[in-house]
């Protein structure tokens, strides 16, 4: 069982991509020593410049070359999506390969110690659940091989006897500065489906990054899955027609579902644009006392379109 964490100083992040990078700019603002692993040169550089412990890694590589910063004052943040695009259980009584590198860095944390791990996952695990308002008791039903992916991970996490709490957030549709509807429209591969009816739950990634610190700070004793998203959901139309509309850009072309869905002929694209829920996140605003930043999309939208016109 977990027993209560100490208060970490050292933040350890496997994999700094978008949303790792946002928490790496918040936590050494906040005076954390940060180390954070990419592959990419670029990211490596910037980690650096930014005053973190930058460590090139891959799954697969020497876990060691970031393993040594492990310890009662780390918390442990881990980014890295699931590395398969098809499921594929489990063969001969071993873990399922996608289990496998999270159960290589859970028995390092186990050896070495840390105040908390962090698992970042997705509300793909829920599935389909018709437009209804969920929380995180709701059953996982998840329809897609990722969401499947994710879901036992998730349930090989929290079944961990460890000294340690496991914390999953659920993240949502992320955005933010540099990664926005405008840029995917713009790119000319966005197509509204089925007119736009269906909602989706988005996340700006500061207040992500927001939350995770606040985990890391005043997270629960025990192991405890968080929905990461703003509450309000919103029909993908409506988002669109407001990015178009401030940006001053004609509107995405239209498709139905079956043309989507024979387009792309990949499960995962196709369960994101056919699955509907409306999430709630009063545990992350409740339990540990978060409010957020950008309350609903348009909030972060603004915000973005009003950093982007300024001079
Ligand atoms: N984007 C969304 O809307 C969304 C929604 C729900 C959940 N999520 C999940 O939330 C997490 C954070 O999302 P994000 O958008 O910030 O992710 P991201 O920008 O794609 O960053 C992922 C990070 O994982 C690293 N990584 C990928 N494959 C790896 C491998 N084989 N070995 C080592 N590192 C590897 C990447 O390394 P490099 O730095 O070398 O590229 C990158 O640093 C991810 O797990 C993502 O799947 C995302």
């Amino acid at each position: 069982m977990a027993t209560p964490s100490s208060s970490p100083d050292t933040l350890l992040i496997l994999g700094a991509g978008y949303t790792g990078k946002e928490l790496t700019r918040q936590a050494l603002h906040s005076d954390y020593r940060i180390i954070a692993t990419s592959r990419d040169d670029d990211t490596l550089q910037w980690l650096e410049q930014q005053g973190a412990v930058a460590v090139r890694w891959s799954v697969g590589d020497d876990p060691q070359l970031w393993a040594r910063y492990l310890g009662e004052s780390t918390a442990l943040v881990y980014s890295i999506p699931t590395l398969f695009r098809d499921y594929q259980p489990a063969t001969n009584g071993t873990l399922p390969r996608h289990i496998q590198p999270v159960d290589e860095v859970i028995e390092l944390c186990r050896q070495e110690k840390v105040s908390r791990f962090i698992y970042l996952s997705s509300s793909s695990v829920y599935g389909d659940h018709g437009g209804e308002w969920i929380d995180e008791t709701a059953d996982l039903a998840p329809t897609s091989p990722v969401g499947k992916m994710r879901a036992d991970i998730e349930h090989f996490l929290l079944d961990q006897n460890v000294d340690f709490p496991i914390n999953i957030a659920r993240l949502v549709g992320i955005y933010g500065p540099g990664r926005t509807l405008l840029k995917y429209i713009q790119s000319g591969r966005y197509t509204l489906v089925d007119d736009g009816s269906r909602v989706s739950n988005r996340i700006h990634v500061h207040d992500i990054a927001r939350a995770i610190l606040t985990l890391v700070e005043r997270g629960p004793d025990e192991h405890r899955v968080f929905n990461f998203t703003d509450g309000h959901p919103q029909p993908s139309r409506d988002l669109v027609n407001f990015v178009c509309h401030k940006a001053d850009i004609d509107l995405p072309p239209e498709e139905s579902l079956e043309e989507y869905a024979r387009r792309r002929n990949d499960p995962n694209a196709i369960a994101r644009r056919k699955n509907s829920v409306r999430l709630l996140n009063d545990r992350l605003r409740n339990e540990l006392n978060f409010s957020l930043v950008y309350p609903d999309v348009f909030a972060g939208y603004d915000a973005i379109f009003e950093q982007r016109d300024r001079p």
